[in-house]
């Protein structure tokens, strides 16, 4: 839907390897199958039982997403998205238009030995859904 009208494969999964600085991204043929198991495991996910618990869960998927990187372009938008989602599914609203861009790139590019970083972010840009 993003790039419907300006590329050509808008919506489609990478077809071709790709890197962001020192960062090399999942390679196409395993695209669908990583996003398939971390499907599931979102799609199990039960009850989250504290705020941290929430931070940690989604900084892993956020990073698990972003390593395999489906799209040519568009990645971090519609990730974001996604993420947003599952956490309201779980409860809990997530503002991510409070976060700085460079913490927030810092912290995804250190996601990939360590989320810490990325969880406080979390931490601070979460809050509890009213039910
Ligand atoms: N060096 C890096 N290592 C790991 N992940 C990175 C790196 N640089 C950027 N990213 C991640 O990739 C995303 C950008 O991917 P892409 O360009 O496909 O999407 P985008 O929608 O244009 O991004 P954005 O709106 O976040 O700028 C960022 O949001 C960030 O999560
Ligand atoms: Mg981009």
């Amino acid at each position: 839907m993003l790039f419907k009208n300006i590329y050509n494969f808008a919506g489609k999964f990478r077809e071709v390897s790709l890197m962001k600085d020192q960062t090399r991204f999942c390679e196409p043929q395993f695209i669908e199958e990583q996003l398939n198991k971390i499907s599931k495991d979102i799609n199990e996910e039960e009850t989250w039982g504290s705020m941290e618990q929430a931070a940690a869960q989604l900084a892993y998927y956020k990073t698990e997403l972003n390593m395999i990187h489906p799209f040519r372009e568009g990645n971090g938008r519609t990730i974001r998205l996604v993420i947003r989602e599952i956490a309201k599914s779980m409860g809990y609203s997530w503002h991510f238009e409070i976060i700085e861009k460079t913490e927030y790139l810092e912290a995804m590019i250190s996601s990939q030995t360590d989320t810490s970083e990325l969880e406080k972010l979390f931490l601070k840009s979460l809050t509890e859904t009213a039910s």
